[in-house]
């Protein structure tokens, strides 16, 4: 075990944001994970774990000890007329992992691809797109406790997955009173890949897919394709313009209060969920306020997609923490004082 001292988090980061990690360690398997809590000083350390750095905004330089999860591997485990489980080590990135399912016969994942990140952070934020969530083909998660170095498996339901949201994002000092965040590193993830394989093609985007191509019936790998299309075409490469994917979560509101907005402002675009409430699109709340294509500093609102924050600066000059926070609190007072709705943001401020 090595821990490296000063090391530029700029790579580590989509937004491509200039930080530093005081000290950083690489973990490459559970043996690693032992080695530094073995270590007292390390042991007794704040943590901070990092996976493909793909939902974080850096505000300076991380003083905790960065912990890069880097455990590999990918092995179909078990194979039933139901199902298809298949572990992966943390430290794959997603997409490749999406790409190798499909590749090896185990479809499933193609309506997630080209999500940034890495496969351990996909529980953590319940990643989703395009009618599926990580949710909906997770089996179990191999985590280790970082304040005891117990390992521990947990299920679907120990996860409490949510819109976003796990325990992985909550404190134990929070409301709850139950919260891994801080705590747990995960180290494998399970999927259950249901057999027979069944396409999701609910959202418009793909109807409209069906509809060009008059293909009616894809296969796994057309709709991955045409994931891949719609995302590039509406999505900004981080490699090429630095951003962490959506930054605030689609909000939700009561009957009452979207019959509201609609008296006012009848084109927006609403959701009716199975609870009885209604989420409404972050994207359009935003456009709608006039933020698309602004800049603040060199933080800028992508022009395309409203609900991705960008940084402008590229490698050389890139926008600090400080601005991408400081064009998200102006786009949040903007759309509260219109819409009376408090946005709430998705990547995780370190
Ligand atoms: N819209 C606008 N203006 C905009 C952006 C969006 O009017 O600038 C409208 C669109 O026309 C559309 C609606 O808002 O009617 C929703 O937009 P979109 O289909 O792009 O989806 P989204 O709700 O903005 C969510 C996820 C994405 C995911 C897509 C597809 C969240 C916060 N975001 O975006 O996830 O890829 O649905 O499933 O839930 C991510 O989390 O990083 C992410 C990219």
């Amino acid at each position: 075990m090595i821990v490296e001292h000063n090391v530029p988090l700029q790579p580590h980061n989509s937004f491509g944001i200039v930080a530093r990690a005081q000290h950083l360690v690489r973990i490459a398997d559970e043996a690693d994970i032992a080695a530094l809590l073995a270590d007292a000083h390390w042991h007794a350390a704040p943590k901070f774990v990092l996976g493909g750095g793909s939902n974080i905004v850096l505000t300076g330089d991380v003083k905790p000890l960065v912990v890069k999860v880097e455990i590999k591997g990918r092995r179909l485990i078990e194979e039933s007329p139901r199902a298809w489980i298949v572990e992966v080590g943390a430290g794959e990135v997603w997409h490749d992992t999406v790409r190798w399912m499909l590749d090896g016969g185990y479809p499933g994942l193609e309506n997630m691809a080209l999500i940034p990140g890495t496969v351990g952070g996909a529980p953590v934020q319940n990643i989703g797109a395009y009618g599926v969530e990580l949710q909906d083909r997770f089996e179990s998660l191999d985590a280790v406790d970082l304040d005891t170095g117990r390992q521990f498996t947990l299920d679907a339901a120990q996860c409490a997955f949510g819109y976003r949201d796990s325990v992985f994002k909550h404190s134990a000092s929070g409301p709850n009173g139950f919260g891994l965040a801080g705590r747990a590193l995960i180290t494998r993830v399970r999927f259950r890949l249901p057999r027979p394989w069944k396409p999701v093609l609910g959202y418009l985007d793909l109807e409209r897919k069906m509809a060009e191509t008059g293909n009616q019936a894809p296969s796994a790998q057309q709709i991955f394709d045409w994931i891949c299309a719609i995302r590039t075409a509406k999505l900004p490469d981080w490699r090429v313009l630095g951003n962490a994917g959506s930054f605030f979560k689609n909000p939700t509101v009561t009957p009452e209060q979207c019959a509201d907005i609609i008296a006012r402002d009848p084109k927006i675009v609403h959701y009716p969920m199975d609870d009885g409430s209604i989420k409404l699109a972050a994207g359009w709340l935003i456009d709608a306020c006039g933020w698309k294509g602004k800049t603040m500093g060199n933080a800028g609102v992508y022009e395309k997609q409203a609900l991705v924050l960008v940084n402008r600066g590229g490698k050389a000059h890139p926008a600090t923490g400080g601005e991408v926070m400081t064009l998200a609190k102006a786009i949040q007072t903007s759309v509260y004082e219109r819409f009376g709705i408090r946005l709430e943001p998705e990547p995780v401020v370190v």
